[in-house]
């Protein structure tokens, strides 16, 4: 089955990262965010990726080739005009009686996609939210979709859209994309998704929900660390050892980063061939080929090739004074 991915976002909010890197290329418990997304997939049976480039697309496209070896197409988003706009394009490569996931490829989920996959109708992953303004949201009754609102601002439900959409047969998906384009009909400035699965469900499509409870974000530098966080906790047990050094599990060390005279952890990833020495460094990302020593890393994201290096201080002070060095 094919997987639609669009993942030509630029990610102004994870800036400066996403300067010189694709938003899903960064680095989250120990592998870029699109990866911890493939594994799912392919865990689950997809065996075909349509990937929707944009924003330092090829970059994107050589990690994927270089990872994956199920098959690929990139197509390039050079407008940025809305979700609905992104898979649009992707019409000539999907047939109409096809089955689609589409996945939006910067949000992780934990979520067993085998049911969805076999589900008989089309179904999207919701998840309850105490503020659901700036999601889309569906109303459902007798667990059908009854309506769906992009980013309303008076929601009527709090069931939030996660960006995870099994649709059972592409064809009227593409068609109700064509007549929200070719209507010019725009939500917030864009062409939306949620708008055309709205007309879907209004010409006949019954489509049902079903709940994500794991759905870890990473759009900007907080939640980016948070989702390292819960994500180390389902790590396989380190085996290596540091001698010398303090390990506060749960953390990822790369197996080719030297890590000397540290702490690291908790919820510490350490990049490839990253070097620390002397630090302590927790609830942190260290980027790879990062050179980190003499220094206390909190809740700090640290990109490749970086250097951060403090002062060992020497101090030679007498009796009941007191220096606090900030
Ligand atoms: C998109 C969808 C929205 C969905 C959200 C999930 O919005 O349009 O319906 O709830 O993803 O993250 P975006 O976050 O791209 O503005």
């Amino acid at each position: 089955m094919k997987a639609i991915i669009p993942v030509a976002g630029v990610g102004t909010r994870l800036r400066p990262h996403t300067f010189s890197h694709p938003k899903v290329l960064l680095n989250v418990a120990g592998k870029p965010i699109i990866g911890h997304i493939m594994d799912k997939l392919i865990e689950a049976g997809i065996d075909e990726a349509i990937v929707i480039v944009g924003y330092l697309g090829n970059m994107v496209e050589e990690w994927l080739r270089k990872h994956y070896s199920i098959r690929f197409t990139f197509v390039n988003q050079s407008e940025m005009l809305g979700l609905a706009h992104a898979i649009w394009i992707c019409k000539p490569y999907v047939a109409a009686d096809e089955p689609v996931l589409i996945i939006l490829g910067d949000t992780i989920f934990d979520v067993d996609l085998q049911p969805v996959l076999n589900s008989p109708i089309s179904t999207l992953g919701v998840h309850e939210v105490d503020d659901p303004r700036r999601f889309g949201v569906a109303i459902t009754e007798h667990g059908q979709i009854v309506r769906l609102e992009e980013k309303p601002d008076e929601p009527s439900s709090n069931l939030a859209i996660v960006g995870l959409y099994f649709l059972r047969n592409a064809g009227p998906l593409f068609d109700s994309i064509d007549h929200v384009i070719e209507n010019g009909i725009r939500t917030k400035g864009e062409y939306q998704l949620t708008d055309a699965l709205q007309l879907m469900i209004e010409r006949g499509e019954p489509i049902t929900t079903f709940p994500v409870i794991g759905w870890y974000d990473c759009g900007k530098p907080e939640t980016l660390l948070s989702t390292n966080e819960t994500l180390l906790l389902d790590k396989q047990p380190r085996i290596k050892e540091y001698p010398g050094c303090i390990i506060n599990d749960p953390v990822f060390i790369a197996e080719n980063a030297s890590v000397e005279n540290a702490i690291i952890g908790p919820n510490a990833t350490i990049g490839e061939h990253a070097v620390v020495t002397d630090a302590i460094i927790r609830d942190s990302i260290i980027g790879n080929n990062a050179r980190v020593s003499h220094i206390m890393l909190d809740y700090s994201i640290i990109g490749n090739n970086a250097l951060i290096s403090g002062n060992p201080h020497e101090i030679n002070i007498g009796d009941y004074s007191e220096i606090r060095v900030r």
